[in-house]
């Protein structure tokens, strides 16, 4: 059977469209932020502090120590996109857990505030969130 073109371009449209549907981000709006705010207070601030210095009141019994948002460096990226991966996979081998208990909009939510958060520490407000790595 040969599949018409017509059909062929459906199963396309229907393919990019599942695809867009997956990877496409909530808008970051100032509403989205706190979000991640009130959750990051709830989920994270435990172990990365209340201002993601690393410093939250397990900090002390972990190794490796929780990532100091405000120092900057990401090992796994700081973009958000980076952020969000980040928290749908976890860190095997560490205290860092998946959090894939909470829904896609508050991930998402969250990983919008660690950008925030990134560089607060200097007083620079870097949320453009390039790649990780050393920089010059
Ligand atoms: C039980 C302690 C704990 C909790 C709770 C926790 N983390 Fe972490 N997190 C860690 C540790 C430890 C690391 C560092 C792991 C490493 O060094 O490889 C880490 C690393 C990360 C990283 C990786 C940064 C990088 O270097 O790329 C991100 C992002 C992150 N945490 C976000 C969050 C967010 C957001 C929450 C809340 C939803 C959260 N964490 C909750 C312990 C925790």
């Amino acid at each position: 059977m040969r599949l018409s073109s017509r059909s062929a371009a459906a199963v396309v449209a229907l393919l990019a469209c599942a695809h867009a549907r997956a990877a496409a981000p909530p808008t970051r709006t100032p509403e989205l932020l706190e979000k991640g705010r009130v959750s990051f207070k709830l989920n994270c601030a435990s172990c990365h502090g209340e201002r993601g210095q690393g410093d939250g009141v397990s900090a002390k019994a972990l190794d490796p120590k929780p990532r100091n948002f405000a120092a900057g460096r990401f090992k796994y990226g700081a973009k958000p996109a980076q952020i969000f991966a980040t928290l749908g996979k976890g860190i095997p081998g560490t205290a860092m857990i998946a959090f894939t208990q909470l829904p896609e909009e508050e991930r998402w939510a969250l990983a919008y505030y660690v950008s925030e958060l990134r560089g607060r520490g200097k007083g620079a407000g870097s949320a453009k969130g390039e790649a990780a790595g050393p920089r010059p």
